[in-house]
């Protein structure tokens, strides 16, 4: 591999190679740990040929065990009853924070960066033991025992990732639920959890505005009766918050009450950790369920390899923790490597587009991960609100949650990482638990815009949609699946194994279906094309379109209504829904602007259509089926493709249908 002082890249194929201060680092600075192709390669072969070795070795080095597995695999894909290391017994929390409280109490497990600028703080691994201990004792106060499920609906705040580790130091199942899903929403992941205590606080703050995060539980908490106890943390100590004693009790108080130990729980490697609620095509969400002791490994060693984590280093992930990517880039993976990890409250543009790389300067973080939509909304800010902070101390830039266009990458890769740091495309799922395909630093030559080679144990494959036949070689597109277990892999769906079947592992027996469209170039590269079920991607978030229709028909006034993505610059894809009306009603924009906001209060913010369009027909077919191929091609402005549409009971709404849809984006 050619190596010169700058950020090399091959015109021809647009093919960066690693900057040669990751390979091989000056200042006496570690090693990346794989530094060349050779070495991943060799080592993905091992995690294939021999995974029980592989997987041995990284288990044991990784983590600690309370009882030794002696069986590292069991189950198959076929069956659905995968399970690794399952006679292993360890605990999550001592894990992630004792190990590290013991050996080096002072160091710095979460530094907090308030939605105030200027107001960061820091959480050693001994306060953080502290904190974890006191909030255990107060859930086993309230009778909670292992196996049982706790809800959390917190905002960005480090108490977050304490109120999840004291459920995983009692071996409790913990469902956290982004605190920007509107009350509807947290009232059905909790019952459906059947939690019989919520988390919470009193209020939370985003760009200087305040939630109302305790009013929007006690909303919920109206249809789930068999809630006992709401813990509040005091986040802003605003007058007001409603606060009703004995159900309600504040954390402060508990807390006090409690010692700072607390005994951790072994449990079984495949005890669940988390349960977290996702949207599938259909329109209820899915309670995935990730394990201990898989997980646990696959969060680390994905956080260690993929972002090159070495001690001292200070780690940030933009995510929030009510996201797959919190929980194992904020809490899970960072605290199981004793590495120290941002949590950040706030957003990007506040005060101004700065926030982020002011972030990076002040606390000297060496690998940055966000998402697209942020990196493509920061660009249109310019390059100034970058360029005027010291990002000198950054090695390693991820993107995570959709396809990153090659320019995006380019202006990441070039003026926040400077030409030279690595950049990592990470992709994964909530279902996966940890990254399956990505780069690594110090080793893989990138191509802007492909998430690039399968991390260890992960064996892919492309299949044909139809037939199912799986594509060989090179140069080949299709659905993208994965061959053989891997030890982060969800095992099912709370309460629903048989959804959980159907949805990933019946569709190309033998598979697990991941529900995107992938292609393998011709240097095996793989290039991730977006989902190909009815799940849209807005801003890395996933929405299921049945679930935007099932909130739309709420309203009195919609007869029908189909929800599609419509390709969008900064989020990827915005939500786009159509709608006709009960012959009673009339269009208005008052009524499309209620319809919009019935979606937004019923789901949250992060549901709401862009754009509403009130139509008089939907294209449907003879039987009397939407055809949302229609509206997805009408609204990405390719209504000159249609392609077949014999099936079309009445052509003529096409005419106004795309004058509509024209007039409207
Ligand atoms: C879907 C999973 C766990 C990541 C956060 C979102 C899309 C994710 C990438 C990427 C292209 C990506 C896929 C996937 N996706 N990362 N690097 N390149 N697409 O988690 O909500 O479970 O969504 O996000 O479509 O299936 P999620």
């Amino acid at each position: 591999m050619t190596t010169t002082t700058e950020q090399q890249q091959d015109q021809s194929a647009a093919v960066y190679l690693p900057h040669p201060r990751l390979v091989s680092p000056e200042g006496g600075r570690a090693k990346p740990w794989v530094s060349s192709m050779a070495e991943y390669e060799a080592l993905y072969k091992e995690s294939i040929a021999e995974p029980e070795q592989f997987w041995t070795r990284m288990a044991t080095e990784t983590l600690t065990w309370d009882r030794p597995f002696r069986h590292v695999t069991h189950g198959s894909l076929k069956n659905g009853d995968v399970a690794w290391f399952p006679d292993g017994r360890l605990n999550v929390a001592y894990n992630c924070v004792d190990r590290w409280a013991l050996a080096d109490p002072d160091r710095v497990a979460f530094v907090y960066e308030a939605d105030e600028p200027g107001k960061a703080t820091r959480v050693t691994y001994k306060e953080l033991q502290e904190q974890v201990c006191s909030l255990a004792n107060v859930l086993a106060a309230f009778g909670l025992r292992k196996g049982e499920t706790v809800a959390i609906y917190m905002p960005m705040i480090p108490e977050a990732a304490v109120a999840m580790l004291a459920c995983a130091r009692l071996g409790l199942v913990h469902t956290v639920v982004f605190a920007g899903f509107s009350s509807a929403s947290l009232a059905e992941r909790v019952a459906d959890a059947r939690a019989r205590v919520v988390i919470t606080a009193d209020e939370g703050l985003r760009g200087g505005r305040p939630i109302r995060t305790k009013a929007i539980v006690d909303e919920a908490l109206q249809s789930c009766p068999e809630v006992e106890h709401v813990l509040v943390f005091r986040r802003t100590g605003s007058e007001g918050v409603p606060f009703s004693a004995p159900r309600d009790v504040w954390w402060h108080e508990a807390v006090a009450a409690q010692r700072p130990y607390c005994p951790p729980v072994e449990v079984s490697a495949e005890d669940p950790l988390f349960l977290l609620y996702t949207s599938g095509s259909t329109g209820k969400p899915k309670g995935v369920v990730h394990t201990s002791g898989g997980y646990l490994l696959g969060a680390a060693l994905t956080l260690k390899y993929v972002f090159d984590i070495h001690e001292g280093d200070v780690f940030c992930c933009t995510a929030d923790i009510g996201w797959i990517t919190g929980h194992s880039y904020v809490v899970y993976g960072p605290l199981a490597l004793g590495a120290t990890s941002v949590i950040f409250e706030s957003v990007p543009t506040y005060p101004d587009a700065s926030r982020y790389w002011r972030l990076v300067e002040e606390h000297r973080i060496t690998q940055f991960y966000t998402a697209p939509t942020a990196i493509r909304a920061l660009r249109r800010h310019g390059d100034d609100f970058v360029t005027r902070c010291d990002l000198s101390s950054l090695r390693v830039i991820g993107s995570v949650g959709e396809p990153i266009n090659p320019d995006a990458w380019t202006w990441y890769s070039e003026v926040v990482g400077g030409g030279r740091c690595a950049v990592v495309d990470t992709y994964w799922q909530t279902e996966t638990g940890s990254h399956v395909i990505t780069p690594l630093p110090g080793a893989t030559p990138a191509k802007p815009g492909s998430a690039t080679f399968p991390f260890f144990g992960v064996e892919l494959a492309i299949l044909d949609p139809t037939s199912g036949a799986e594509l060989e070689g090179n140069d080949v597109s299709g659905v993208l699946a994965i061959k053989r277990p891997w030890p982060s892999m969800a095992r099912t769906i709370a309460g629903d194994h048989k959804r959980f079947l159907d949805t990933y592992l019946k569709p190309y027996p033998g598979y697990y279906f991941a529900g995107d469209g992938a292609s393998r170039d011709a240097d095996g590269y793989y290039w991730i094309r977006g989902r190909v079920d009815d799940v849209i991607n807005v801003s890395g978030h996933r929405m299921s379109t049945a679930e935007v229709e099932s909130a739309l028909i709420c309203h009195p006034a919609v007869a029908e209504s189909a929800v599609v993505g419509a390709p969008d610059e900064v989020t990827g894809q915005s939500i786009c829904a159509f709608v006709t009306l009960k012959d009673s009603y009339t269009a208005t924009d008052a009524l499309t602007a209620e319809l919009v906001k019935e979606v937004r209060t019923r789901i949250g913010p992060i549901a709401t259509p862009k754009t509403l369009i009130l139509v008089d027909e939907l294209p449907k077919t003879r039987s009397g089926k939407i055809i949302r191929r229609i509206l997805r091609k009408v609204v990405a402005g390719e209504a000159d493709q249609l392609g077949d549409l014999s099936t079309l009971s009445d052509q003529s709404i096409l005419e106004v249908l795309v004058n509509k849809v024209t007039a409207a984006l």
